[in-house]
């Protein structure tokens, strides 16, 4: 493909995804599949993965992300972020009422009242109608441009199209991660043996902050905007701002409304007491604005926050009831998780009987005791919490709770390591719940997908002594399972065809069903893609795992250690002599020219422009290798930030030519 033609198809491509995420976003429209928009989307990033220079400012492929940051660089509002007074009582909302009446001189004025949405505000620019920043609220005054992680969502314009814009204008507005994007996430988490998050507000807030965008781009996080800033002609108040940003394209709450008096607010946020639980997003309370700007202005700022303004919060629904005692659960990597067995209660709607209580630290922090009288709520309403104990309450005899010393499924000797919060259950050859644990997640369907087992199969198969590790799953014959309760020639057949056909399973899918500690399906994909095979990902060094995007040293000695163990690898020749695959039969990416014919890189640090698999697939396609450690026969070391020292000093004692991002660009181009 000539240059031209690439540019081309780039427009043309860009032009018919933006269409498609325009209708769907806008008017909840689909025109073509999930899978086709994907492909489009695919053909896309490889056609700008071979000619970068051609990537339009505003591509729809940002919205997956790409772009890794070691550190966000610190913005200055043009407008500071204030924040609100708040209250939870009807009364002072009066007050307020009164003060603004009071600063108004009695002449009339209008509320504008939204929910407030418990998320994260981001400030947003745009100039001649294109995103170009996106900056969280830091202390105010100052935030972290994460401008990167702001793209990949999806409902947020990236160029407005609409004429008659302002050059340059900011809007705010709050990120958020829709309850059903944090319960899939929560569970995804469940099934690598990870602690589940706590509330959907603190994960989106640490989402907006990873340094991987497409790490991002894989959470779905979405954002309502509820504020305009700068020179907008025309606008004279609030709720023609709010008008002005969905005529613009951007997301804002429906459920906004005018309110004449402060009678109507409190309808208002009456009204929606209980209905906001339904919403897809959490909510707080309520913020309610005077509407005129010019009236805003005339009421001005206290020091910390606008005296036209103010949010009312609910209060979370709390309820007090008894500690029944407290079980422990254990893992698939042997972490003890202790559960507050609680005296059942009804709580926003859902009848709660236990409650995560995390760790030991948190028994100690909350002081509990059995019999103790607790009150729950439910976080984000969602997952119950315990927050503390009604003291007037206390038994005085009662004693503090002892933390297991032991395995309650195996009766061997807990261990904490230093640093966590956690205890484990060592014995993660013995221990049946880790035996079983590990099966199930082998199983899984994010993993081998054998839908023919379930928990149930798996621990009468554990019982019988038929199944002690996944491969022993592929030994299994119709004999063995006649042995299994209420098992007949068709189910028996089905169950083998669901192993049998788990074979073809891909290689990402493999290494992520083996249950290596912290490689959930993502990392999986990023190692699968990396190493192509498992016999190199068995030989890889810590560094050399370091090289590969979002892998850090708590998951570089995971691996490490992982086929250090001579039993990990006894069961993966076991598995491999089962058939499966243990290689991607991912393509080479296509060659696009020689440039690089016969010219060696290490790649190490971090890029302005690329990722780090981006680099190697450029490479590759221009005809160079790309190998991992430096020698003296390699040609080039590609340096970019962040680089460890020791491949530069390295390097530079073997002669070997170090180069930047913008050499290598312009050894491309050359
Ligand atoms: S308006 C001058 N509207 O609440 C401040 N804020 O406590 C104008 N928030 O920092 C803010 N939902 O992050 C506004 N519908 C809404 C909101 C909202 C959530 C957040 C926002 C702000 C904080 C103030």
């Amino acid at each position: 493909m000539t240059t031209s033609e690439a540019r081309k198809a780039i427009q043309q491509l860009s032009e018919k995804i933006n269409f498609h995420n325009d209708l769907y976003y806008q008017k909840h429209i689909s025109e073509i599949s999930d899978l086709e928009f994907d492909q489009l989307l695919e053909s896309l990033i490889k056609l700008e993965e071979q000619f970068p220079q051609l990537k339009l400012p505003d591509s729809p492929t940002q919205r997956v992300g790409g772009t890794i940051a070691k550190e966000f660089s610190s913005v200055t509002h043009r407008y500071p972020m204030l924040s609100l007074g708040n209250t939870y009582s009807p009364d002072e909302l009066k007050d307020f009422d009164g003060r603004v009446t009071k600063g108004l001189d009695g002449e009339p004025y209008e509320y504008f009242c939204e929910l407030k949405f418990d998320g994260v505000s981001i400030s947003i620019t745009y100039e001649n109608g294109l995103l170009v920043r996106g900056v969280t609220r830091g202390d105010g005054v100052k935030g972290d441009d994460v401008t990167a992680n702001v793209k990949t969502i999806k409902s947020l314009p990236l160029r407005i199209k609409s004429k008659n814009i302002p050059k340059e204008f900011e809007v705010r507005g709050e990120i958020f991660l829709p309850k059903n994007v944090f319960k899939q996430l929560n569970k995804d988490r469940e099934d690598i043996g990870e602690e589940t998050y706590a509330n959907a507000r603190n994960t989106a807030s640490g989402t907006v902050k990873m340094q991987d965008s497409s790490e991002v781009a894989k959470r779905k996080l979405d954002c309502f905007l509820y504020y305009l800033l700068g020179d907008i002609p025309g606008t004279k108040a609030h709720s023609e701002s709010i008008s002005k940003l969905e005529a613009w394209g951007f997301q804002v709450s429906p459920t906004y409304q005018k309110c004449k008096s402060i009678t109507e607010v409190l309808e208002y946020i009456h009204w929606w007491e209980n209905r906001r639980t339904d919403l897809p997003l959490e909510t707080d309370g309520v913020v309610i604005k005077v509407d005129s700007l010019d009236q805003q202005e005339r009421l001005g700022y206290t020091a910390k926050s606008p005296r036209w303004a103010i949010a009312y919060k609910y209060k979370s629904e709390s309820l007090s009831t008894k500690l029944n005692g407290i079980t422990y659960q254990v893992g698939r990597t042997g972490a003890i998780t202790p559960v507050a067995e609680l005296e059942p209660i009804l709580l926003a709607g859902t009848t709660v009987k236990r409650a995560s209580l995390h760790n030991a630290n948190e028994i100690a922090r909350l002081d509990l005791r059995i019999g103790d009288s607790v009150f729950v709520e439910k976080g984000g309403e969602i997952i119950p919490k315990v927050t503390s104990v009604d003291l007037t309450k206390r038994n005085n005899q009662s004693k503090s709770i002892q933390y297991i010393t032991r395995c309650p499924e195996c009766g061997t000797a807990l261990v904490r390591v230093e640093g966590e919060a956690n205890h484990y259950c060592p014995n993660d050859k013995g221990c049946p719940t880790q035996i079983k644990g590990r099966i199930e997640h082998f199983i899984q369907r994010k993993a081998m997908n054998i839908d023919s087992l379930g928990e149930k199969t798996i621990a009468q198969l554990y019982d019988l002594r038929l199944v002690k590790s996944p491969a022993d799953l592929y030994d299994l014959k119709k004999e063995d399972l006649l042995k299994l309760e209420g098992f007949k020639d068709l189910s028996i057949k089905n169950l083998l065809k669901g192993i049998d056909s788990s074979k073809t399973t891909s290689f990402e899918s493999v290494l992520f069903a083996i249950g290596i500690r912290y490689v959930g399906k993502t990392v999986a994909e990023k190692l699968a893609r990396y190493f192509k095979s498992i016999d190199n990902l068995a030989k890889a060094t810590n560094e050399d795992l370091l090289g590969v995007p979002e892998v850090g040293e708590i998951i570089a000695q995971s691996v490490v250690r992982f086929f250090s163990k001579s039993e990990n690898r006894k069961e993966i020749e076991r598995l491999r002599k089962a058939g499966l695959k243990f290689f991607s039969d991912e393509k080479e990416p296509e060659k696009v020219s020689s440039i690089l014919e016969s010219k060696s890189f290490v790649i190490s640090g971090t890029f302005q422009k690329y990722e780090r698999d981006q680099l190697k697939d450029i490479i590759i396609a221009n005809g160079g290798r790309v190998l991992s450690g430096v020698s003296g026969k390699l040609d080039y070391l590609l340096a970019g930030e962040n680089m460890g020292p020791s491949k530069g000093e390295k390097a530079e004692k073997l002669g070997v030519k170090v180069i930047s991002e913008s050499d290598f660009d312009k050894m491309l181009n050359s």
